[in-house]
């Protein structure tokens, strides 16, 4: 690629590209603006899709106006505007990414001259989500350096690199449903599976493989890139870390992202909330609520962006809600509930009853809630983004995991790190009652105490000195090195 401009004072330019579906996006915004601190360049591509919905809902625009060296890039994601971006349909993203954005992304990289300007180097360095491997294919065709952002847990990324071994070794499909895994250590799965590092607790659906396709598929090409980002910090995932980077020797760990970006900004003494992320209007009407609850009292009900719940599952969740006896604040994002011909509308009864023991809202600021003192727990899908910014405010969570990573994030903070309960793949109204009751009452002091100290660890982590903290600044390092 020819230089834009011989200027060598300009900085060095980055090209961030998510997969264009919320939980991806938030993340890597986040780090886009922790890199514009850095005072890098940035093109960040988009779909136009998840642009409007952005510029809609959020205040990115005047956000990021405030960085000069930031430009958001639209490209399609190869679906209409009315697709519905939720449940099991939201793998046609990846598709259409794969085969539509894909080629309009090289297209776009060559007509743009790897969107150098008189102003701008080309760009040096591609931080692609990890599911994309036609970035990798362009950085290797081109000779950009590429740094693969893999938006989950080290913990299922490492289930996921497994898979293949654990395939050979024939240890999944593992008969019988439900059946605790009984893992041997199997060449290349060793340090997640092998029993004496980390109990075999993984059930037949936390390493299904038809259950974690999505993940499984590019997982393995991670190794391609010069370097590796997660949203993590050493803390929490330090065992399965050693283990990754047997494979991927650069690993930089800037997790927790959102509450890094906020440490970075405080520092700089700067009073900017941080503007959310959001795909849906964010209903503000639960915080005044909120203030009128006791400490602790109220458990927060949300199962991200993608999610879908049938009606017979959601009178399950409020039932169990109801009988626990605890106050709840329940997001019921829009096109969350499967069905047609009016099933899909929230039931009449479900709305009315609310309205004595909690409250409803379409979409919630969801880290200033969980930072609210009136949450005492969260029923979570176990989304890496909500976990760990659970994690962060010290919130002990329930965990209802639908698909991809969510089974191997809820069997972690169960099993592993205690800061909650794993309701698996049951939904009945009795087995939430009692974890609710649980969670909230019984084991309340339990569950706070060790939330408490992995949210003190998590803003370690964070702050100057700390392991995440190290591992940006030296990410940055990196990328600086990548301009010739
Ligand atoms: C997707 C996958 O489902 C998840 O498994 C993967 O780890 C990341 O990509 P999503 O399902 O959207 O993510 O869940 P999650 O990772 O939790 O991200 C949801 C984001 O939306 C969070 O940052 C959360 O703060 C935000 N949110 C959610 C709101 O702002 N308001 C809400 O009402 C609900």
């Amino acid at each position: 690629m020819t230089m834009g401009s011989e200027d060598q004072n300009l900085p060095p330019h980055v090209l961030i590209f998510p997969l264009p579906i919320q939980g991806h996006v938030n993340s890597m915004l986040r780090l886009a603006e922790l890199l514009c601190l850095a005072q890098l360049d940035i093109t960040f591509i988009v779909s136009e899709f998840s642009h409007d919905r952005l510029l809609k809902h959020t205040t990115v625009a005047s956000r990021f106006g405030i960085y000069p060296g930031f430009r958001f890039q639209n490209i399609s994601d190869g679906l209409p505007d009315d697709h519905p971006r939720a449940g099991e349909r939201v793998m046609d993203i990846l598709s259409g990414t794969k085969n539509v954005t894909g080629p309009l992304f090289k297209q776009m990289m060559i007509e743009k001259n790897c969107f150098a300007s008189a102003t701008r180097r080309p760009v040096s360095c591609m931080i692609a989500d990890g599911v994309l491997s036609f970035v990798g294919d362009f950085a290797e065709e081109k000779g950009i350096s590429l740094i693969y952002f893999r938006t989950v847990a080290a913990c299922s990324f490492w289930a996921c690199f497994c898979i293949p071994e654990l395939i050979e070794a024939g240890d999944i499909p593992v008969k019988g449903e439900g059946m605790d895994l009984l893992v041997k250590s199997v060449p290349g799965a060793e340090g997640f599976l092998r029993r004496r590092d980390l109990p075999g607790f993984c059930r037949v659906n936390d390493i299904n493989e038809s259950k974690l396709q999505v993940l499984k598929s590019e997982t393995r090409q991670t190794p391609r890139a010069q370097a590796a980002i997660l949203n993590t910090f050493e803390d929490l995932e330090g065992p399965i870390l050693s283990q990754v980077r047997r494979y991927i020797p650069k690993l930089f760990t800037i997790g927790p992202s959102h509450s890094h970006l906020a440490a970075r900004l405080e520092a700089r003494n700067t009073k900017t909330t941080i503007s959310s992320g959001s795909f849906w209007e964010e209903d503000r009407s639960c915080v005044a609520w909120l203030d009128s609850q006791p400490p602790k009292s109220v458990i927060y009900v949300s199962f991200g962006s993608i999610t879908v719940v049938t009606r017979e599952q959601l009178l399950e969740f409020w039932y169990g809600l109801v009988n626990s006896g605890q106050k709840f604040l329940w997001v019921m994002r829009p096109d969350s509930i499967k069905g047609k011909d009016g099933e899909d509308r929230i039931p009449a009864e479900l709305e009315e009853g609310t309205k004595a023991r909690g409250y409803m809202v379409g979409w919630a600021p969801q880290e200033e809630v969980l930072n609210h003192r009136a949450i005492g727990g969260f029923l979570t899908h176990s989304g890496w983004n909500s976990t760990l910014e659970s994690i962060v405010t010290g919130v002990p969570m329930i965990c209802w995991p639908y698909f991809a990573d969510q089974m191997i994030n809820s069997r972690f903070v169960s099993e592993i790190w205690k800061i909650g309960l794993d309701m698996k793949d049951t939904c009945d109204r009795v087995t939430i009652e009692n974890m609710v009751r649980d969670l909230m009452v019984v084991r309340k002091d339990e569950f706070l105490k060790r939330a408490d100290e992995m949210a003190r660890l998590a803003k370690k982590a964070v702050s100057e000195g700390g392991s995440s903290y190290h591992h940006l600044d030296g990410l940055v390092e990196f990328i600086t090195s990548t301009v010739s």
